[in-house]
């Protein structure tokens, strides 16, 4: 099909519970108790402005009642119907029906259609949105249509199918096609990028390196709030679930990494880390384990090949894992728990066994034991003390300790406790994260909690922060979950709730203020400030800047220390300041209290630009730039008579000046600020190569002489020189180069350069003297 794209293997159909997916086939079955209704939110999506047409081969056994879901607006509230905009195309009775929801209603509105003559299984079921209608085709000919009630108006189509009571569904096509014209693209998957504000609670953290991370599920984010929250306020993720045992192997030797890759896919787009949680735990063990009676070796076995499977598969990618969780029991003696299926089928030595697996699996993945309940001092947690230092002892390879800290206002442990049992196991060389942080408190129908117990929540995260910050030991600081829209306590914990940093609509709680205060570091409080006029674009020559240029800011408490970046390619982050430009972060080569150097990165787009910088994650006001696709500006220097001459390389390696001058016809290199876009595209931040070169993509032109001209003979007039490359230079960050043969003239003259339409200021370059 011309212009079709393939949305079966593209996709991620195999995320979707319920789908099978072989090598051409998908199936879909439905119990004998019910529909099954599956949509995959995580893509294929379709990104649909004008006309579009959506093809599907079905092949449906059953006959009856199976079909084609496209979705433009998933529902909105707890009914499935709720805000729902979607259409069910397929067979049923033998006939082809259309059922459409429009949001306000759980009945759809229904069509039917006659099968063409002689249609038989399987069928091409074609879907069509032209104008203002629904047109649908099977095996190429029009079955009807109706008017199109907006059920795209959204801009997008999830696909998903609906399947009738006992029947299985297979789709051996599912393509969407383009019409030439029409304004249709297709994303696999719905990658999203939160929008970085500078000042979110994970570059309050970055100056001192502690991670600052929350547990999270990827269905949530089809919630554009979810994606912004989540990508802006932390830079660690951990798998609420997905990679529990039950999730990655779902039956034996059978693993599944959906979920928990397109978790890892949105850390990586958002410049975050992931933690792996967990691999051996008593709980979410699936039932083919704890129901199928394995003996100890087979029990061994399976374990062995589920570290292998699962740490294999993240191997380099998570930064560390719970090997073991909550292997202890909850009451006095706190011995290992010796109920859990482990401890019944392998003993209490099913604790070294599995790090030394996961050891040897991922070397460079940090390995935590992880618990709850022992996260102050007293009988837990000298369990958990004396469960590490003995694998310390046997040489186990462990790096640290989970401690949970889902706490209730009443049975906290103090501050004093927690940084104390910090320390001991900061002793034994041992790092902790703060796991799991919730306060979980009593909460009215509608989940919401008292002002004071949202305040005294405050007091009890700031606290626990503290003691973490206090102790450099404790790398990481994670909740779980984030917004009390989604969190387990309600379920797990009924009459409880509110126990996280935002509230059920995103807004930050008293807990999200004091969080954020205990990690802003004493002292440097000061909100960074950008003086008036204060960004300077090439030292001031030109009034706008291209992507990729240098500039500088001047004002006040931009940093707290002086730093200077060690070489490209250049950080973001620099002396605990950073600088957004329109919202995307910049290369930065220089920051003093008075002064910060960066680089317009090449992502931003010609037009207005707001520069901002934060420091100490403190964000200061903007500051409004123009950036311009070429603002070519010739770097110069002042000589000893006074005159501004560009900076200019000679073929002989001299610089050239007004007695060391350029032979005519010889090559002489020229630097300029102010690059365009580039055939050869650099990284913001990094070096231009040496090979291949990244050449200008805008023509170049030099010119010796002004508008009082150059007099040769009698000619007055400007004179081109040749040039023969023009592009960045070669092992420099934002730096242009232009190579210039120097045309048949003699003395000093005004060289000036235009890249594009964009002309330069003017300089001395002296010729042929
Ligand atoms: C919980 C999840 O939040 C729930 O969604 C799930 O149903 C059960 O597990 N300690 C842990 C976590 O180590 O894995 C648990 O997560 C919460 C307690």
């Amino acid at each position: 099909m011309p212009g079709g794209q393939d949305m079966l293997q593209a996709g991620q159909w195999s995320c979707v519970a319920g789908v099978t997916l072989s090598a051409d086939t998908l199936s879909v079955s439905a119990p004998a108790s019910g529909y099954n209704t599956v949509i995959d939110t995580t893509g294929p999506v379709l990104q649909a402005q004008g006309d579009f047409s959506v093809l599907a081969t079905l092949s449906d056994p059953g006959t009856t009642g199976s079909f084609l879901t496209m979705v433009g607006t998933l529902n909105t509230g707890s009914l499935f119907w709720t805000g729902l905009k979607r259409l069910d195309v397929g067979l049923s009775n033998n006939g082809i029906v259309a059922n459409y929801w429009t949001g306000s209603s759980a009945n759809p509105t229904s069509q039917a259609y006659s099968l063409p003559p002689g249609a038989s299984d399987p069928i091409n079921l074609e879907v069509a949105r032209i104008g203002s209608q629904i047109v649908v085709f099977v095996n190429g000919s029009q079955a009807g249509s109706f008017a199109d009630p907006g059920l795209f108006a959204s801009g997008q189509v999830y696909f998903g199918f609906n399947v009738a009571p006992g029947n299985t569904l297979n789709v051996l096509a599912l393509a969407a096609a383009m019409p030439a014209g029409s304004n249709v693209s297709l994303s696999t998957s719905d990658l999203q990028v939160a929008h970085r504000t500078g000042s979110g609670l994970r570059d309050l953290a970055a100056g001192s390196g502690l991670l600052i991370g929350a547990a999270a599920d990827a269905p949530y984010f089809t919630d554009p709030n979810y994606v912004q929250k989540l990508g802006g306020e932390y830079n660690l993720i951990v798998p609420e679930n997905d990679l529990k045992f039950a999730e990655t192997e779902p039956a034996l030797n059978q693993f599944s990494f959906c979920a928990a890759d397109q978790l890892l896919s949105f850390a990586q787009a958002n410049s975050m880390k992931m933690r792996g949680h967990n691999l051996v735990w008593a709980q979410n063990l699936p039932s083919w384990i704890t129901g199928g009676k394995y003996s100890s070796g087979q029990t061994y076995s399976i374990l062995q090949d589920h570290i292998n499977a699962v740490v294999g598969h993240y191997k380099g990618k998570l930064v560390d894992w719970d090997v073991v969780n909550e292997a202890l029991s909850n009451s006095a003696p706190y011995g290992l728990d010796q109920t859990s299926y482990w401890y019944t089928q392998l003993g209490g030595s099913y604790l070294d066994t599995a790090f030394q697996l996961a050891h040897a699996a991922d070397p460079n993945a940090k390995l935590f034991y992880n618990d709850y309940g022992g996260e102050g001092l007293g009988g837990k947690s000298d369990a958990i003390y004396a469960l590490v230092q003995g694998m310390i002892g046997r040489g186990v390879p462990i790096n640290g300790v989970g401690l949970e800290m889902h706490l209730t206002l009443q049975g906290a442990p103090g501050a004093s406790d927690i940084s104390a049992n910090m320390a001991r196991l900061g002793a034994l060389g041992l790092e902790v994260h703060v796991s799991e942080m919730d306060v979980r408190l009593a909460v009215g129908a509608n989940g919401s909690a008292s002002a004071a117990d949202l305040a005294s929540q405050a007091a009890l995260y700031q606290s626990v922060l503290s003691a973490c910050v206090a102790n450099s030991n404790c790398t990481a600081f994670l909740t779980w979950g984030f917004t009390d829209l989604y969190s387990w306590i309600p379920s797990s914990f009924p009459g409880f709730g509110a126990g996280l940093l935002f509230d059920q609509q995103y807004n930050p709680k008293p807990a999200y203020t004091s969080v954020s205060a205990a990690l802003r570091p004493a002292g440097a409080a000061a909100q960074p400030v950008i003086n008036p006029d204060g960004i300077v674009i090439h030292a001031g020559v030109s009034a706008a800047v291209s992507p990729g240029s240098l500039a500088d800011i001047y004002g006040t408490n931009l940093a707290s220390a002086q730093a200077t970046a060690p070489g490209a390619p250049l950080p973001t982050m620099l002396g605990n300041v950073q600088v957004m430009v329109n919202g995307t972060l910049a290369p930065l080569y220089y920051v003093s209290a008075s002064q910060v150097d960066f680089q317009i990165p090449y992502s931003v787009a010609p037009g207005p630009a707001l520069v901002r910088v934060t420091s100490n994650g403190i964000a200061g006001g903007s500051a409004g730039i123009t950036v311009q696709q070429a603002a070519p500006s010739i770097l110069t220097y002042v000589d000893g008579s006074g005159s501004t001459r560009a900076v200019a390389q000679n073929q002989d390696y001299t610089i050239n000046s007004s007695t060391s001058c350029a032979a005519p016809g010889s090559y002489l290199t020229v630097y300029l600020m102010g690059s365009g876009p580039l055939n050869n595209a650099i990284l913001s931040g990094a070096a231009a190569p040496a090979s291949p070169l990244s050449q200008e993509t805008l023509s170049t032109t030099a010119t010796l002489g002004t508008t009082q001209g150059i007099t040769q003979g009698t000619t007055q007039g400007t004179t081109q020189a040749n040039v023969a490359f023009a592009g960045m230079a070669p092992g420099f960050v934002g730096l242009m180069q232009l190579d210039l043969q120097a045309p048949n003239l003699s003395g000093d003259f005004p060289l000036q350069i235009q890249v594009g339409t964009f002309v330069s200021n003017q300089a001395l370059l002296c010729v042929g003297k």
